[in-house]
């Protein structure tokens, strides 16, 4: 037995080589649709039914390989004197790159010799689905590439740009590469070529078993072979080859991805041309593309028509799955029963796409965006958190959803959220005269607020305040009350917004340095040391914002100016009404202005206990209570509040001069 065997072994070893047939193999398809059988199908590659073969969809880490099922003898041994030259070979083929409607595809496809049409441990991306990082560069292979190639270099710096031609030898890394481009003519003058243009684009490869050398040339597939190879590179493959060789493609997509398209090939062994590929002959991805009449004007027509039917189509099916579907994956039970939630789309309807020029302000929190809701055409404005995580976003829909149920006729209306991967949407009514900030810091045209208006605005901020302090069925600390927070009305009256949004820090999606909410200049000492903010808190930045709005100076200005310590002076030195904003031109009633200065000071005094509550400052100033002068204990109203807000010596100087008194 052993020694049959072993006969039978010598006789196969030395003779069969000698009897083996070596045929001139040649084939060509236009098309695929009769070549199941002739191909053998690895990976994500298909026939599709127009017949042609697709080597990848654009799924992302995917690949996809096509070989000839059967192997080519890669040395002619019918000669009785032995050639030890591989030998040469020519093929032609046309395939086409279709990238994602949006943005760039990749990662490219290639022509291959392999040993085998298994090509184990083949990783996509830039090793085409044909190598990986540990069996690349090795001599092993035997592995002869063209590649095809539409993202820059897999080494990146080191391999040449993406959208080339290149010849790989057991390595991805191409020892020889072209851009993408063909020679007109037989002049030095060379045509660029896209590689994923979504056209069809024909190929030659031609190697020179006798010659050495493989040349590569590439042109749009409607075109007559150019005259020049795009390169010719000298190389013996006679050590790379191995006897047998699969002859096939591979293509591969990553992060970014495309559809891979032969759609016609011929091979020829021994021969330096192959069977001629009539390409009018040839299917074309999609089935709806029209393949019939193939004059260049029309294939052009039809081609451009092409990609505009593909790429609307790539827009209506990403208008109708992708975001459908973003939006029902993202959306959850609990929801689904929130009377406040947006849909995405119309938001982003409404706000041209959340263009930049419909950007009506920034703020701590991220841009607001103006917009005209396409349900019922209100006016919206629409304020663009980015979050960093979706962590206690059932938390945070909770509070919007709470902070939507708020109805006061001194703040800003919030109609509702909406979220969409890492970004939070609050729709808010619009309100068209701006911020307090604005009119007052900016006044459009000159136009300076008289006094009346700011009392009317005074008394509007009082009354918000105090209904999200006390009146309504939970306190709400608003916790940044600044004058760019409040909005100025159609009628003039003050609108606060941005309420109760400073808790949503609580709920830990958004990333802030510190535990202080707030703006500097505004923030009263004590939330600096405890993180606390509380209804005297706001008190406190109110009273800042009394200030602004009779002196017409910012809560903190160049240098050393504190406008509370200013104003505090002055009252000590009882020339509080030299403070006052001089554009009023002294049409004031200096009763009123004394009132709102001392409230001021009072408000945004350093110690909490002094400070009145809302109530109180309503009672103020309505003139229902006598705001009591003489009973406050102004001397600890001012000392450095600059400190208390940035200062590491926060501690220090306020308990040294608490101790001082
Ligand atoms: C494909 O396979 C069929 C059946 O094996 C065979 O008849 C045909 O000649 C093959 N075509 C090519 C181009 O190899
Ligand atoms: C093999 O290649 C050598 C050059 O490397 C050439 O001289 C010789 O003619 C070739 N043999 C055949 C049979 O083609
Ligand atoms: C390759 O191209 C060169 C010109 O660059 C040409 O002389 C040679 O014949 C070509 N070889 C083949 C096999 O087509
Ligand atoms: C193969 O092709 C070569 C060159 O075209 C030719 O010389 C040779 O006779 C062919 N061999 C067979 C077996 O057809
Ligand atoms: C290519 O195919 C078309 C249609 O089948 C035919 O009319 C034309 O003559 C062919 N061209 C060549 C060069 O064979």
């Amino acid at each position: 037995m052993g020694i049959l065997s072993f006969f039978l072994f010598l006789f196969f070893f030395f003779f069969f080589p000698v009897f083996a047939q070596s045929k001139n193999t040649s084939f060509i398809f236009e098309g695929f649709n009769e070549a199941a059988e002739n191909l053998t199908l690895e990976g994500a590659s298909v026939i599709n039914p127009g017949g042609v073969l697709r080597l990848t969809d654009k799924s992302k880490y995917i690949i996809g390989h096509a070989f000839y099922a059967k192997p080519i003898q890669m040395f002619d041994k019918t000669s009785s004197s032995f050639s030890p030259n591989a030998s040469s070979f020519s093929t032609s083929f046309v395939f086409e790159i279709a990238p994602p409607s949006s943005g760039s595809g990749g990662y490219g496809l290639a022509f291959l010799l392999a040993p085998s049409t298994q090509l184990p441990g083949a990783e996509p991306g830039h090793y085409l689905g044909i190598l990986n990082g540990n069996n690349d560069r090795s001599a092993s292979n035997h592995i002869f590439i063209v590649e095809f190639d539409t993202v820059n270099g897999y080494n990146e710096g080191v391999d040449v740009p993406g959208n080339h031609v290149g010849i790989g030898i057991n390595q991805i890394f191409s020892v020889a590469s072209e851009p993408a481009s063909y020679y007109v003519g037989n002049t030095d003058h060379k045509e660029e070529m896209t590689l994923e243009s979504s056209e069809p684009i024909r190929a030659w490869i031609e190697y020179d078993g006798v010659n050495k050398a493989v040349n590569v040339t590439i042109s749009p597939a409607g075109m007559e072979k150019p005259l020049r190879p795009l390169f010719s590179h000298p190389t013996d493959l006679t050590g790379v080859l191995q006897e047998t060789m699969y002859v096939g493609f591979s293509a591969s997509t990553g992060e970014k991805s495309s559809f891979h398209y032969i759609l016609g090939w011929s091979f020829q062994l021994n021969g330096v041309v192959a069977p001629p590929l009539n390409v009018s002959n040839l299917p074309r991805p999609p089935e709806e593309k029209d393949s019939s009449s193939y004059d260049a004007k029309t294939a052009a027509l039809i081609s451009a028509l092409c990609v505009v039917t593909v790429l609307l189509l790539g827009i209506l099916v990403y208008l109708l799955l992708f975001r459908r579907k973003g939006d029902s994956e993202i959306l959850e039970d609990w929801e689904i029963d929130c009377p406040h939630r947006f849909r995405y789309q119309d938001l982003y309807a409404a706000t041209n796409g959340f263009k930049e020029s419909e950007v009506i302000g920034i703020g701590g929190f991220g841009a607001v965006f103006k917009g005209v809701l396409p349900t019922n055409g209100s006016e919206v404005a629409v304020k663009k958190i980015t979050r960093n995580s979706l962590q206690g976003m059932r938390e945070f829909a909770a509070e919007i959803e709470s902070l939507g149920r708020l109805r006061h006729k001194n703040l800003v209306h919030l109609h509702g959220w909406c979220k969409q991967k890492n970004d939070l949407l609050l729709v808010y009514e619009y309100i068209p005269n701006g911020s307090l900030d604005s009119l007052l810091f900016n006044p459009k045209n000159g136009v300076v607020l008289n006094w009346e208006q700011r009392f009317n605005i005074i008394e509007g901020i009082a009354a918000g305040l105090l209904y999200l302090h006390e009146e309504w069925e939970q306190v709400v600390i608003h916790r940044d009350v600044k004058s760019s927070n409040v909005l100025i009305d159609a009628e003039m009256n003050a609108r606060l917004g941005d309420f109760g949004l400073a808790r949503l820090y609580d709920h830990g999606g958004m990333s802030h340095t510190t535990n202080v909410v707030g703006t500097i200049g505004y923030i009263a000492p004590e939330l600096t040391r405890t993180g606390k903010a509380s209804a005297s808190s706001d008190v406190f930045a109110y009273g800042i914002l009394l200030l602004e709005l009779a002196t017409e100076r910012r809560p903190i200005g160049s240098s050393d100016f504190l406008l509370v310590e200013w104003v505090s002076e002055c009252q000590q030195l009882g020339q509080i009404l030299d403070t006052v904003d001089p554009s009023l031109n002294s049409s004031y009633s200096p009763k009123e202005m004394e009132l709102v200065l001392t409230l001021g000071l009072i408000c945004s005094h350093q110690r909490q206990q002094f400070r009145p509550t809302m109530r109180q400052v309503m009672r103020y100033l309505s003139g229902d209570d006598i705001f009591p002068l003489d009973d406050v204990d102004w001397g600890s109203a001012h000392y450095s509040q600059r400190e208390s807000e940035f200062g590491s010596t926060l501690e220090l100087s306020s308990s040294s001069t608490y101790s001082g008194r």
